[in-house]
């Protein structure tokens, strides 16, 4: 590795370090897995019984990266980073390579962040509006992660994200991709609804990243999708429309991604459901696996 992308690797690393510090996330234990445990992590659904299973060709799927991501962006590659072993890891560092926790440990780890989320108040219009916090839920070893744009009235209320009419449009997509909510892991680019449900402002984007970065970092996924611009341009760093993103991964640390539109979106303009689908087969394909239409 050359001595520049050394340097960009390590200016990531301590950028995205600062910005959970400055969301508040001052301690995290690094959890050393126990061998014991180990083995009894329950094993993975690799795929669900009826879905086919297509030859993994993942270099049909290398995309040049878009020079907005290459000349804006601080996300390191797998090609350029330097990755340091689990014991000297820092938290928030996006991943280059798997993590080894069990799921028990990830939970105990999310779980130490959602108490630090639901003390937040780095923005004070969130924090006075809001009737609780909206973390995240799912698989917390998934290796699909969803990041939509923020809480709205419904996922207030009930502390979970995607549970009103977008979420409900949401779990026909997860159901048309033959999986499960469960075996997913859902998360926002905002913890706090935003009142009237404007969009988020580039601070409270800013104040809560660190949180969604520790999300990932202790998920670790495999795969990304960021439902709508919200969260690919908050995610990516990128203006793109979400029209210009679509139909191409790009990396964030481990993880690759894929950007779609919002389920919102798909609401209003139901004739964009074949974009979605679209972009899903596209992910599946990534992943060995053939979706098909029912
Ligand atoms: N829209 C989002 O982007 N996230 C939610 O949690 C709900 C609606």
């Amino acid at each position: 590795m050359n001595q520049n992308a050394n340097n960009r690797s390590q200016r990531a690393a301590r950028q995205l370090l600062e910005s959970w510090q400055r969301s508040g996330i001052t301690h995290l234990k690094r959890v050393v897995p126990d061998p014991k445990l180990v083995t009894q992590d329950e094993p993975e659904p690799e795929t669900p019984s009826e879905r086919t299973i297509l030859p993994v060709s993942r270099d049909v799927q290398t995309v040049a990266k878009p020079e907005i991501l290459t000349q804006q962006t601080v996300v390191p590659t797998k090609e350029d980073s330097t990755e340091p072993d689990d014991s000297q890891k820092e938290m928030g560092v996006p991943r280059t390579t798997k993590s080894n926790l069990v799921k028990a440990d990830r939970q105990a780890e999310l779980d130490i962040i959602a108490d630090q989320v639901a003390q937040c108040k780095k923005c004070p219009e969130l924090a006075s509006t809001r009737t609780q916090t909206v973390f995240g839920v799912g698989n917390p070893k998934a290796k699909i992660m969803f990041v939509g744009e923020a809480p709205g009235a419904d996922e207030d209320k009930q502390g979970e994200p995607f549970v009103g009419r977008a979420g409900k449009l949401l779990d026909k997509i997860i159901e048309a991709c033959q999986m499960k909510r469960s075996e997913i892991y859902i998360a926002n680019i905002l913890r706090c609804r935003p009142p009237g449900n404007r969009n988020p402002s580039d601070e409270e984007a800013a104040n809560c990243r660190g949180f969604l970065d520790a999300q990932i970092e202790i998920v670790d996924p495999d795969y990304i999708v960021c439902w709508g611009s919200v969260a690919a341009k908050n995610l990516l760093h990128s203006d793109l429309p979400i029209g210009k993103m679509r139909g191409q991964f790009y990396d964030y640390g481990r993880a690759r991604v894929l950007c779609t539109y919002h389920p919102s979106y798909l609401l209003r303009n139901p004739s964009a459901k074949k974009n979605v689908w679209e972009d899903m087969i596209y992910l599946f394909q990534d992943m060995g696996i053939e979706l098909k239409s029912s």
